[in-house]
């Protein structure tokens, strides 16, 4: 069987996406910028089938199990493939075995994962590399922008130019450059109940998004500065605002979305005593309740003794900074 597998990373935005110009091709109101992971990833396996049989979409669970994938899934991944195959131009039908290594839906950008993992298949498969330079654009058409930044790995901004909405994500810096760690903190690990594509439609809802709009140019200047220098104090200062900021925007939405938990607070809390008391550490979240802690390697054990004392979260995942997509030979089926 010609099999193609990847493993394609979630990542974690310092700068967020929330709000769209152009729903229909997934064209963002500003730049945002993320941090691609390591271990949070989705792995792809992709084969044909024999002309004039459907496509096959399979879910593997964590026991091992190949299912039929749920309907959202599947539809999904269906409206995605269409893109992919309009692009390719290449229409034989297929098997597609998908599952993720981390909580889905719940904020830990598992459709960024999972949408880089079947378009960076797709790719493969039709015979070109992972440095292919239309997968980006082709990634963001599933829907989920923030897929287009986990095509590449490191420090990647999308689009790569500020000033040019419709463009694609670039690198700025590779993980090896600033390897900091993502301690995340499930706090739920549940399906979250309101969509980041529902928020991003009520974003304008919001009074105070034309004033994030004005601000946010300066905040992903210092953000890539920071980086670019390795200013831990820099990055924190404008990581935090943003995070804050985001929810802001989004429980004075009309309808409001909270996302936050108490459990949430708690860990944002303890986050800022940390600190306060010299520990490299700030954090950071994306739609959904659970909060990813950004820290130096060098701080980090430290970090995560005092944090894992917290009552009340599920499950703690350490991540760190990572390189994007691979190719795996190992198969899903
Ligand atoms: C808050 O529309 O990319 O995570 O498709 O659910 O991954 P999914 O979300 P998407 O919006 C992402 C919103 C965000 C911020 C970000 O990742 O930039």
């Amino acid at each position: 069987m010609n099999r193609t597998s990847v493993s394609s990373p979630a990542n974690i935005a310092l700068i967020k996406y929330w709000g769209m110009r152009d729903a229909q091709n997934t064209l963002p109101n500003n730049a945002s910028l993320s941090m691609t992971l390591s271990r949070c990833v989705s792995l792809c396996t992709l084969a044909p089938l024999a002309n004039g049989t459907t496509d096959e979409i399979l879910w593997k669970t964590s026991r091992g199990a190949l299912v039929p994938a749920d309907p959202a899934l599947r539809a999904g991944i269906e409206h995605h493939l269409q893109a992919l195959r309009e692009h390719f131009d290449h229409w034989q039908p297929l098997r597609i075995a998908t599952t993720n290594s981390f909580p889905t839906g719940a904020g830990i950008a598992s459709s960024a994962a999972g949408f880089s993992a079947l378009t960076t298949a797709f790719a493969l498969y039709r015979g070109h590399s992972l440095t292919h330079p239309a997968l980006s654009d082709l990634t963001r058409l599933s829907g989920s922008g923030s897929a287009a930044r986990s095509v590449t790995g490191g420090f990647v901004q999308w689009p790569g130019n500020a000033r040019l909405l419709s463009g694609p994500a670039l690198q700025i810096a590779p993980a090896r450059h600033w390897p900091l760690h993502d301690l995340i903190a499930v706090v739920d690990a549940r399906h979250k109940t309101v969509s980041s594509r529902q928020g991003h439609l009520l974003a304008n809802s919001s009074e105070f998004y034309p004033t994030r709009l004005t601000l946010l140019p300066d905040r992903l200047e210092q953000v890539r500065r920071a980086i670019l220098e390795r200013d831990f104090t820099r990055l924190a200062d404008a990581v935090e605002r943003e995070a804050v900021e985001l929810h802001l925007i989004a429980m004075t939405s009309q309808p409001p979305v909270f996302y936050w938990r108490p459990a949430t607070l708690a860990v944002l809390e303890q986050v800022r005593q940390l600190r306060r008391e010299g520990l490299d550490v700030c954090a950071t979240l994306d739609a959904g309740p659970n909060v990813h802690v950004l820290c130096t390697p060098q701080h980090s054990p430290k970090v995560f003794a005092a944090l894992r004392k917290l009552p009340d979260i599920q499950r703690w995942i350490l991540d760190r900074a990572g390189d994007g997509p691979r190719r795996l030979e190992q198969h899903l089926y």
